[in-house]
This record gives C-alpha cells, sequence and structure tokens, in this order.
C-alpha cells in the first residue's frame, strides 16, 4: 500500500466578516496517497481554496481562522506541531502552484534568480551552482532557450511558460506533496492541455502525491485517481474517478456531470451513458465545454454566511425530501466501511445515495 501523504480530518474554516461569521469550510476530510492524484472538484465559493490555503499555512487570517480539526502530513498534525517544525515541512516537503503565475511570481527578479534562490536559500549551494540548477529546471520543464531565458523577468513569458516556471518553482525542492489551485484556468485550451501534461509527467517521475483543484471535468477524467466533490464548504462525494463518473452516488455530483455537453473531445473523457437528460450534445460540433447546450444545476450555492438547514444542497436537489431540511446527512460510506478513495472506498453525503445508485442502474439496464 502506498504511504499515506495527507490526511485531512474534519477540517473546519471560518471568516469573521462585517456581515457575520461565514463557515467557509465545515468539516472536510480527503487524503492523498504517495504517487496519486486527488482532484478536488466544485462551484465557485465551495471552499476549495480556503481548504488548500490552510493545509498550506497561507489562509488569509485574520479574517480566516481554522477552528477544528485536524491536518495530518505523514501521520503528523500541522496544526498542533511546534512552529519551526512545521515551517521545515512546509517549506520543503510541500509546495503550492496557483492559477495566476504572475502575481505568484516576483515581478521584479529574472526567473532564473528566482529559481536559484531556492537552492542557495534551501539547499545552501553556491550561487553559481544555483544558477546552472535553475536552467537544468527550466530545461525539465521545457522553457525553450532555457540558459538565454534564466535572465528575463516573469512578464516577458506567455502564460503557459510562465505557469511551467511556477511549476519548476514548485518542483525545486522535490516535495512529496503539491496542491495546485486551478493551474491551467487562465490559459488557453490547446496549453492547459500542455501544462497539465506536465504536471502529470513530473507526478509520476517523481512519485509525489498531487492535490488537483479544478472544475474541468475532463482533465479530472484524465489525471485524476481519486476525486472529491465539495459544496457550501463539505465533501458532498469521494470516489475513485471511474467510478464516480459511470455511478455518481450524489445528486450533485450527477448534476456537475450532466452539465457537460455529451461530446468526446479527445482526451479520454469517460462519460457515463445513462440517456434520461436528451438533448444535451454539443450542437458546435468541437465545441468542447463552450458550444453544447447544457443542463444546468438550477439556482445558485448559498451563501457561507446563511447556509441552509439539513443538507446544504436541498434547495437546488431534485431528490430532496422532508428529511433533507432538517437533518444533515453524514458521509455516508457506499462502499465497505473505512476503505478511503484511494482504495476503492466510496462516501456520499447524501441520505439517499442508495436510490441514487439505484434509479441510474435502473437507467443504464
Ligand atoms: N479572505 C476572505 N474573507 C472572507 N471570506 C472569504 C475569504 N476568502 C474566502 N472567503 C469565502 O470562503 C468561501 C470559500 O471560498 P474559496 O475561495 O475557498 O472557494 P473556491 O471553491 O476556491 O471557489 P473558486 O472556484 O471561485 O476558486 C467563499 O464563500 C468565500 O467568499
Ligand atoms: S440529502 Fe436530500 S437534499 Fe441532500 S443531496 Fe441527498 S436527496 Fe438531495
Ligand atoms: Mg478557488
Amino acid at each position: 500500500m502506498a504511504a499515506r501523504l495527507l490526511d485531512v480530518r474534519d477540517l473546519r474554516v471560518e471568516f469573521r466578516t462585517r456581515d457575520g461569521i461565514a463557515e467557509a469550510v465545515g468539516g472536510v476530510s480527503y487524503t492523498v496517497d504517495a504517487g496519486q492524484t486527488l482532484a478536488v472538484l466544485g462551484e465557485s465559493g465551495s471552499g476549495k481554496s480556503v481548504t488548500a490555503q490552510a493545509i498550506m499555512g497561507i489562509l488569509d487570517s485574520p479574517p480566516g481562522r481554522i477552528t477544528g480539526g485536524q491536518v495530518l502530513f505523514r501521520g503528523r498534525d500541522l496544526l498542533t506541531m511546534g512552529a519551526e517544525e512545521r515551517r521545515r515541512i512546509r517549506g520543503a516537503a510541500m509546495a503550492m502552484i496557483f492559477q495566476d503565475a504572475l502575481s505568484a511570481l516576483n515581478p521584479v527578479l529574472p526567473v532564473g534568480a528566482q529559481l536559484a534562490e531556492m537552492y542557495e536559500v534551501h539547499r545552501g549551494m553556491s550561487r553559481g551552482d544555483a544558477r546552472r540548477r535553475a536552467v537544468e529546471l527550466m530545461d525539465r520543464v521545457r522553457i525553450p532557450a532555457a540558459a538565454q531565458r534564466a535572465g528575463d523577468y516573469p512578464h516577458q513569458f506567455s502564460g503557459g511558460m510562465r505557469q511551467r516556471i511556477m511549476i519548476a518553482m514548485a518542483m525545486a525542492l522535490e516535495p512529496d506533496l503539491i496542491i495546485a489551485d486551478e493551474p491551467t484556468t487562465a490559459l488557453d485550451v490547446t496549453v492547459q492541455a500542455q501544462v497539465m501534461e506536465l504536471l502529470a509527467e513530473l507526478r509520476r517521475e517523481y512519485a509525489m502525491g498531487l492535490v488537483l483543484i479544478t472544475h474541468d471535468l475532463g482533465v479530472v477524467a484524465d489525471v485524476a485517481d481519486t476525486i472529491a466533490v465539495m459544496y457550501a464548504g463539505r465533501i458532498m462525494e469521494a470516489a475513485p474517478v471511474r467510478d464516480l463518473y459511470r455511478r455518481p452516488a450524489h445528486p450533485y455530483t450527477r448534476g456537475l456531470l450532466d452539465s457537460v455537453p455529451r461530446v468526446d473531445h479527445g482526451g479520454g473523457h469517460a462519460r457515463r451513458g445513462h440517456g434520461d437528460h436528451g438533448g444535451h450534445e454539443s450542437r458546435g460540433g468541437y465545441g468542447g465545454h463552450r458550444g453544447g447546450k447544457l443542463y444546468a444545476i438550477r439556482g445558485a450555492p448559498p451563501s457561507p454566511l446563511a447556509l441552509p438547514s439539513g443538507c446544504p444542497f436541498h434547495p437546488r436537489c431534485p431528490r430532496a425530501q422532508e428529511v433533507c431540511r432538517v437533518e444533515r446527512p453524514p458521509l455516508y460510506e457506499v462502499t465497505a466501511a473505512g476503505a478511503t478513495p484511494a482504495s476503492g472506498g466510496r462516501t456520499s453525503a447524501c441520505h439517499f445515495w442508495k436510490d441514487e445508485l439505484d434509479a441510474l442502474d435502473a437507467v443504464n439496464a
């Protein structure tokens, strides 16, 4: 069995705002094993980034505050260990990649110098050795003419090349775990695919764990092993990717999957084949996510200042019953008790997960 790298347990984060306390993360649990990719999926505002920030220790605090839970890294809780040890782990063993490389990189320092600085500060290398390592790394992430370009500033690179440089920064100290928060969202489609491929390749080569925050279901199908679907600061469903795509055990997941046009855009995008929401095929031919008519989930996600009672999804859920308004569903074990998605287990925070699966199976029979 692969080593458990990250084990987030019942993590809670709130923000004190002028309008009251916003419960941004309301008890999130997920795990990542060495060499595995966990995709975290969910609509805007569902708490994906805040969870990542709390794990990495870069939460905007105040107004943010971790109010509960554990963040176990190789079995040790980052939230309770001494500051010095925590800094060491977060500095070298964990790294983060952001959506916007231009604001994550230092605008007034050439990129080669920024990379070299990592080696000088953390590895105690001489300036010359560090510069050489920096160029090797730029070469590794396939920056053309790396030696010449090391003297250029971030704004002199294209968006895709800048993202590669940020990946190089994250990789420099060969971390065990990388958290990538929408790393390709700002790029155009072909460049997205190249950057994602690079990230997947490095993950394999270094047997790192990767938490990939994304809203792109196509990307998830291609690169992730397991997936956690978030809504209103909670996990709605977690499963091995294939199981979740074929047989979602939560109405919210099903809504997300149904909002992607049924079009094969060549990336091995595994779509389930149930046909009860007919007429959603993309009309634009090679339209990808944009050209199609979508089955969108009705309504909008709730404000973290005023979460619905019971199941937070109930105002939008086509399956909602009275009990959903009253009782908050726990994360039910859909498979064997205690199994995590990495070992084939699945969980669903829906009172009616079984009916959801039965209905799908009936349609597909
Ligand atoms: N600094 C902050 N102050 C107050 N509220 C915040 C702050 N940062 C985040 N929040 C709130 O926390 C909730 C979760 O935000 P988060 O950024 O984690 O969402 P997300 O899932 O990453 O969304 P997106 O897909 O748009 O990136 C949101 O309601 C957001 O408004
Ligand atoms: S618990 Fe009820 S409201 Fe929530 S997802 Fe399940 S059926 Fe829908
Ligand atoms: Mg975010």
